[in-house]
Order: C-alpha cells, then sequence, then structure tokens
C-alpha cells in the first residue's frame, strides 16, 4: 500500500488542514455545519433530564396538568432535535461532496495538462480509480468522519458530565463495563480495517477484470477462452466475497458484544440506583434518574460503538487524500511559456540536430535534419519502429524534444503558445480515437463554432458523403464506446473530415491510409490530394503506391533519415527505396 510508510500514525494534521481548506470558498456553510454538529451534542443529553424532572416532580406526585406541560415541552425538544439532526446530516453531506466535486475538477484539469509520457507509465485503472472511488472516501471525512468524531467526542463528555451531576457514583457504576467496550473497540478497529482494505483491494481487481474482458470480448471469444477466464473471474469473485463477508464477521460480533455491554450497564444501574432508593431514601436519590440513567447509558453506547467505525472511515479518507495530493503535487505539465502569436501560419518546419528517446538510453531519433518548405508535400516511409510517429509527433510537441530544435516559420516552436502550434498542425493518425457521443460531435470535438454544414462540406471533400448518408441518424450517428459500431475504415474517414473541418496550416498523416480497403483508397487518394494542396503535408505511408506524387520522400530508418528525394530519383539510386518498392510490389502482384 501507498501508505505502508505511514501506518500506525493517527492522524496527519497537515494533510487535514490541507483537506480543509477546500472549504474555504464556501467557509459559511462549513461552520454552520460544524455549529449544527456541537449544537446537537449539547442540546440532546437534555431529554433524559427532562424525562429525570417529570418523574421527580409531577408523576410521582400525581401533577396531571404538569406532566402534560412537560410532554409538550419533551415533544418541542425531540422536534428541534431532529431538525437539528436532518440539518447537520444534509449540510455534512452537502460540505463533503462540494469539497470532492472541487477536487476532482482541479483533478481533472491537472490530468490534461500532463504530458503524455505520464500517462505511457501509468496504467489508466490507478487514475480513474484516484478521480472516482478514492475520491468518494474523501467525501466521507466530511459525512461521517470528522465532524461526526468531533460530535460523538462532545456529546459523550456532555453525557459525562450531566451523569457525574445528578450521582458520581451511580456514574462510575455504569462505567464498570467501559473497559471491556474499550477493548472490543479496540480489537474491532483493527480487524475491521484490515478487512475494509482488503475489499478494497478486491473491488479494484474485480473490476479491473471486468473491464478489460469486456473490453477485449471479441479476443476472449474469437479464441474460445470464455470457460478460461470464467474460472479467473470466479476465483477473483470468490475472494472478493470472502473479503466482504469478513468485514460482516466483525460487525456480527462486535455490534452484540456492545449490545450486551450495554446491557450490563443498564442493569448495574437500575439495581444500584433502585436498592439506593429503597434503602437511603434520604439520600438524595429520586426514581427519575434511573429513567434518565437508562438513557444516557444508551447515549454513551451508541457513539462509542460508532467511534471505531468512523475513525477507520476517517482514515480512510486519509490516505485517498494523501494519493490524490501526491497527484496533484506532481508537475508533469509541458511547460507552455511561449508568447508568440502564431497567425498566418506559413508552414515552413525545419528539424536541425533532433535527437529523442522515450526512455533514458533507447533513442529513437538520431539527428534529424529536415527542411519542408511552405506548401511542399513530404512523404515518409520506413520499416516499422524507425521513428516515424514519433518524428511528427515532436512537431505538436505531444512529446518534447530534448536535443536539438524545431522550428516552425523560423521560430523554435516553443516560442508559440502551445494551443496555438497545435492548432496549426492538423494529424491523422492510424489509431483513431472516438468518444461515445455522435458522429457530428466526434468531428467538431465540441468545438461550438463549427456548424453541421461545414462538416457536411468537409465529408464531401474528402468524399466520405455516401458513408454518412448511410449510417442511421447520418451525423447524429451515435459511434458507441470507442467507435466500435465502426470499422477501423471508416474510423479513418471521420479522422480525414475532422483534419479538414479543423483546417490546419500543416497536415499530417500518420499511415492514416493503411486499414482502409483498395475502394475507399482511391476516395481518400483523391480527398489527401484535395486537403493538402497548398498546405505543408507529412505523409507517412505503409503503401508505397500513395507516396509516388509526393514532392519528396523520406525514408527512415532507425531514427536517421537514411535516403531522400523524389520517387523516381530514389528509384535510381537503388538504395533502401528501391528495395522497400521492390518488396512491396513482388508481394502486391
Ligand atoms: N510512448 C512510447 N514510449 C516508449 N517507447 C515508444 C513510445 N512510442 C514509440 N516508442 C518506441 O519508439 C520507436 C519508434 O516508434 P514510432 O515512432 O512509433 O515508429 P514508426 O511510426 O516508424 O513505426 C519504437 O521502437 C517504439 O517502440
Ligand atoms: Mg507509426
Amino acid at each position: 500500500m501507498v501508505n505502508s510508510s505511514k501506518k500506525g500514525r493517527a492522524l496527519d494534521w497537515t494533510l487535514l488542514m490541507r483537506v480543509l481548506s477546500f472549504t474555504k470558498s464556501f467557509r459559511k456553510v462549513f461552520l454552520l455545519t460544524a455549529f449544527l454538529t456541537v449544537f446537537a451534542a449539547l442540546i440532546s443529553p437534555i431529554r433524559p433530564y427532562l424525562i429525570q424532572y417529570t418523574v421527580d416532580h409531577f408523576v410521582l406526585l400525581g401533577d396531571l396538568n404538569g406532566l402534560a406541560i412537560m410532554t409538550v415541552i419533551m415533544v418541542g425538544s425531540l422536534v428541534l432535535e431532529s431538525l437539528v439532526m436532518y440539518a447537520q446530516t444534509y449540510y455534512s453531506g452537502w460540505v463533503g461532496q462540494t469539497v470532492i466535486r472541487d477536487i476532482r475538477s482541479r483533478l481533472f484539469a491537472h490530468l490534461l495538462s500532463f504530458r503524455l509520457g505520464y500517462f505511457d507509465r501509468s496504467p489508466i485503472g490507478t487514475l480513474v480509480t484516484r478521480v472516482i472511488n478514492d475520491l468518494e472516501t474523501v467525501a466521507n471525512i466530511f459525512s461521517e468522519g470528522l465532524l461526526s468524531i468531533a460530535g460523538d467526542l462532545l456529546k459523550l463528555v456532555i453525557v459525562l458530565i450531566w451523569m457525574f451531576a445528578i450521582s458520581p457514583t451511580m456514574t462510575l457504576i455504569s462505567l464498570i463495563p467501559v473497559p471491556l467496550l474499550i477493548l472490543a473497540t479496540w480489537m474491532f478497529k483493527n480487524g475491521i480495517r484490515k478487512a475494509f482494505n482488503e475489499v478494497r483491494n478486491e473491488v479494484a481487481n474485480l473490476n479491473a477484470f471486468a473491464q478489460e474482458h469486456i473490453t477485449g470480448m471479441n479476443l476472449v471469444q474469437a479464441f474460445n477462452r470464455q470457460d478460461v477466464e470464467q474460472e479467473a473471474f470466479e476465483r477473483i469473485n470468490k475472494r472478493h466475497r470472502k473479503a466482504h463477508i469478513k468485514s460482516v464477521w466483525y460487525y456480527s460480533v462486535f455490534f452484540p458484544v456492545v449490545e450486551v455491554l450495554q446491557a450490563i450497564s443498564i442493569a448495574l444501574v437500575v439495581w444500584w440506583g433502585a436498592r439506593e432508593i429503597m434503602t437511603h431514601p434520604d439520600a438524595g436519590l429520586q426514581p427519575g434518574a434511573i429513567f434518565s440513567f437508562i438513557l444516557w447509558i444508551y447515549m454513551l453506547y451508541r457513539p462509542m460503538r460508532q467511534l471505531a467505525d468512523r475513525f477507520n472511515t476517517l482514515q480512510m479518507g486519509m490516505v485517498s487524500c494523501e494519493r490524490i495530493f501526491d497527484l496533484l503535487d506532481r508537475d508533469e505539465s509541458m511547460p507552455n511559456k511561449g508568447t508568440t502569436p502564431l497567425e498566418q501560419v506559413k508552414g515552413h518546419i525545419r528539424f536541425e540536430a533532433v535527437h529523442f528517446e522515450y526512455l533514458p538510453g533507447e533513442p529513437v531519433l538520431r539527428g534529424i535534419d529536415l527542411d519542408i518548405q511552405p506548401g511542399e508535400k513530404i512523404a515518409i516511409v520506413g520499416s516499422t519502429g524507425s521513428g516515424k510517429s514519433t518524428l511528427v509527433q515532436l512537431l505538436s510537441r505531444l512529446y518534447e524534444t530534448k536535443v536539438g530544435c524545431i522550428r516552425l516559420d523560423g521560430k523554435d516552436i516553443h516560442a508559440y503558445p502551445l494551443s496555438q502550434l497545435r492548432q496549426a498542425v492538423g494529424m491523422v493518425s492510424q489509431d483513431v480515437f472516438l468518444f461515445s457521443d455522435t458522429l457530428a460531435n466526434n468531428i467538431r470535438l465540441y468545438q461550438p463554432d463549427i456548424s453541421l454544414d461545414q462538416i457536411q462540406a468537409a465529408a464531401e471533400e474528402v468524399g466520405a458523403q455516401s458513408f454518412i448518408e448511410r449510417l442511421p441518424g447520418g451525423l447524429q450517428f451515435q459511434v458507441g464506446e470507442r467507435g466500435a459500431a465502426l470499422s477501423v475504415g471508416q474510423r479513418q474517414l471521420i479522422a480525414f473530415i475532422r483534419a479538414c473541418v479543423f483546417n490546419p496550416a500543416v497536415l499530417v498523416l500518420d499511415e492514416a491510409t493503411s486499414s482502409i480497403d483498395s475502394e475507399s483508397e482511391a476516395l481518400i487518394q483523391q480527398a489527401t490530394e484535395r486537403i493538402t494542396k497548398g498546405r505543408t503535408s507529412i505523409i507517412i505511408a505503409h503503401r508505397l503506391s500513395t507516396v509516388v506524387d509526393a514532392d519528396r520522400i523520406l525514408v527512415m530508418d532507425r531514427g536517421r533519415i537514411v535516403e531522400s528525394g523524389s520517387h523516381r530519383q530514389l528509384l535510381e539510386r537503388e538504395g533502401a527505396y528501391k528495395r522497400l518498392f521492390e518488396l512491396q510490389f513482388a508481394v502486391e502482384s
């Protein structure tokens, strides 16, 4: 566990203060909630005293009028108490949910600024757990943890004060089982904490397994893995049940134990009180005290029973907080200090001695020098893993060069604001990601000033309008999660429309035609010609047939540009390009 180094520490105050600082923007509500908690703790011990008073001063004297008046007062105090309780419960929930809403927004905004390299290293499931589940336990700090513990402790003290004021001896007698209660609570607290941790781990396992296998359902079914996967699932499912039942076991033992101890306390008070009243009628103890003590004992035991639980809630919330703040404090953002406005992009691109590695010591690009003139159409070919995609990702700063310099229109790309740079460079990649939303929203990516007409026009330009018309609902077609309802080729057409709609100054097509069938390929070929016209374009292509008419073809091999020239020049050169070309020609014919 992340927290293992800090195990055993009761409470981390710095951390707690930091969580509390999130209540700043609604301090009044928070203070009101705190006040209500204190107020509830103060007023609830009054009712038992009212009963005692009624018994001693009216019931025993046969005063019916007095009894009626006291009944009204007691009902009134009960109503007040329940109103306070209602408000306290409501507002502490409100505070908790508001705090986690704010933290969650901050966290998400923070994640959006992270560089891609961070996501390469962090499992998605963990991040989702942080943003959703961990935050829920933080809300509990407010709704069940902190304030309730403070309220419970205060109530304990106040009840004890009342009890001592009425009869110190009877109070001490009623407290005889308390050491046992403390022992039981302590054992319960430790046991339940372990059980809860187990439950949480098993829930995470179950989530991860179900998520992964539902996502990869086609693989599971295609390879007939259903039985094996079902077995694996049942193992996890069993462990999950076992963990839960263990936690239930602790409760089912602890609660009756507390109940018994409480009954012993009450029995002791009734026994000693009644004896005292009978044997020393002049000592001042009156029958009403027995009634009030019974009720106060209930009031003592309930919070004591809950304290263990609430303390666990608080601690679990703090563990989550720690993980969330770790993430919030992590600075993984892309530096974005450029101030030069990027308007009227000409599209002159220069790579100067660019080196790059994703992982230290494993160079992917080894000295790229490249000059692309405005409006030039460049094609990049080369074997898988030679660094083609990396090269173009550096251009829009999805990853960051440390060695060398990339210039756009003469200036280092760092001189421009990141958003403007990325607006200038449009990208169609092989792996097209779609959100579970309408086709139109996937094309315009929620940019409100892109109209349906513009999308329609772009679709026509790309030659995809007949494909869109065939979809039920056309542009309003729901693409399903990750575009499951569409073929890879169809998704690529969508990415083309997307690029076209955003009208970037520099267009990058990263193996954009590799998954398209020959029929669509002809379409895309036409579309490519149209949308690359007048724009600086970089076309990474798997099929050489799509690059023959480029102004210049670059051949990459293991992070270097090994050849460059037009199709004809490269063929005459009898080098790497010629070999690639012949290889493909042999395969395709
Ligand atoms: N996000 C990443 N993290 C670590 N290594 C990566 C990452 N992306 C690509 N690589 C590695 O960088 C090399 C070049 O990849 P890439 O630029 O995608 O090649 P290409 O597009 O030419 O097939 C490959 O060896 C690949 O394994
Ligand atoms: Mg690639």
